[in-house]
């Protein structure tokens, strides 16, 4: 009941009668009465008028399943959601419950993580109700070597959401942060089990810092959260869900080409990247240059110091101005 009382408050622009509720969904005045009642305590705002009826004016603070399922398409394959209270990694979860049977395809989330995972070994902070620490796990018919063109995707779809629900400018910095201000709001991290030829699966996490009030002082010059930047809280529920339609539309016309030259211009647009001094440190190698354009393959084309044009697939990209990288 709690469900479809949630539904249809969420889908109601204006007050809807608690007798039009009742009878809308079949049962007692009581029992809608009672779901509302459930739904303010869980958090979520619903004024009640005499003679008007309910409304619904704050989501709850928390993430919450329901509210994100009824947010999305009955289609999505994120319909499948795991929300967690704490958890040490989504990714990680996201890993056991495909390897449990438990999970083919879904969304991993939780309101904090103890061992957030970032690259290349290092910690991920993810202060409690303050993000979306998120993890999609996903099982494509791709060759293997695709699979980090999901990164891409998901940085594309965070950088749109972000500038569709806040209006601020948010840059991609190729290929795993998206940026805001200058410092990072987003770091994503793909991770897969694969056979050479063939995918198990992939886990995309997507960490955006969303309402943190402060960052530790060592973070303090590199990350930032959009509530920083806007000067207010950020509903984070119509964000993730923004960004999952975005990735969901990307992700089935990626998986139909097999490319990625659909979006590459929007994705080159927004590209911190591109004609700007680069350091790029590569399997051992570093790399200065300009940032020219990301390439249909998910590649960085880079014109190099000696004037050489080179196409990088991955590595630790520093980008003169951005993060204190001042060479
Ligand atoms: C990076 O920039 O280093 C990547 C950070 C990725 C963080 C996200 S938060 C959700 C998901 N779970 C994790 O443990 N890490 C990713």
């Amino acid at each position: 009941m709690r469900e479809k009382v949630l539904e249809i408050l969420l889908q109601s622009k204006d007050y809807i009668s608690g007798e039009t509720l009742s009878h809308e969904l079949g049962v007692s005045r009581t029992a809608v009465w009672k779901a509302i009642n459930k739904l303010k305590d869980e958090g979520y705002e619903i004024t009640s008028v005499r003679n008007k009826g309910y409304k619904l004016t704050a989501v709850s603070k928390d993430l919450n399943t329901d509210g994100i399922k009824v947010s999305l398409p009955d289609v999505s394959r994120f319909q499948t959601v795991k929300l967690y209270d704490t958890i040490d990694s989504t990714i990680t979860e996201a890993k056991r419950l495909f390897m449990d049977g438990r999970m083919k395809e879904g969304l991993i989330l939780a309101e904090e993580q103890t061992a957030g995972k970032g690259r290349r070994g290092r910690f991920w902070s993810s202060e409690k109700h303050a993000g979306i620490w998120s993890s999609l796990l996903l099982k494509p018919d791709l060759p293997p070597q695709n699979a980090s063109m999901l990164t891409l995707i998901a940085g594309l779809s965070v950088a749109e959401a972000i500038r569709e629900l806040t209006d601020l400018e948010a840059y991609i910095k190729w290929p795993n942060d998206v940026v805001v201000g200058g410092r990072k709001v987003c770091g994503i991290l793909t991770e897969m089990s694969a056979e050479m030829d063939y995918i198990h699966y992939v886990v995309v996490g997507i960490g955006i810092n969303v309402n943190q009030q402060s960052f530790e002082e060592n973070l303090a010059n590199i990350g930032t959260s959009l509530a920083l930047e806007k000067g207010m809280t950020i509903d984070r529920l119509k964000l993730l869900v923004k960004m999952l339609e975005l990735f969901e539309g990307y992700y089935e016309q990626f998986l139909e080409t097999k490319s990625l030259s659909f979006m590459m211009e929007a994705y080159n647009t927004m590209c911190i990247n591109v004609d700007m001094s680069l350091k790029i440190e590569s399997y051992g190698d570093i790399i200065y240059g300009k940032g020219l354009y990301v390439n249909d393959d998910g590649t960085l084309k880079v014109e190099c110091k000696d004037g050489s044009i080179i196409n990088v697939n991955a590595g630790e990209v520093s980008v003169r101005g951005l993060y204190g990288y001042a060479e």
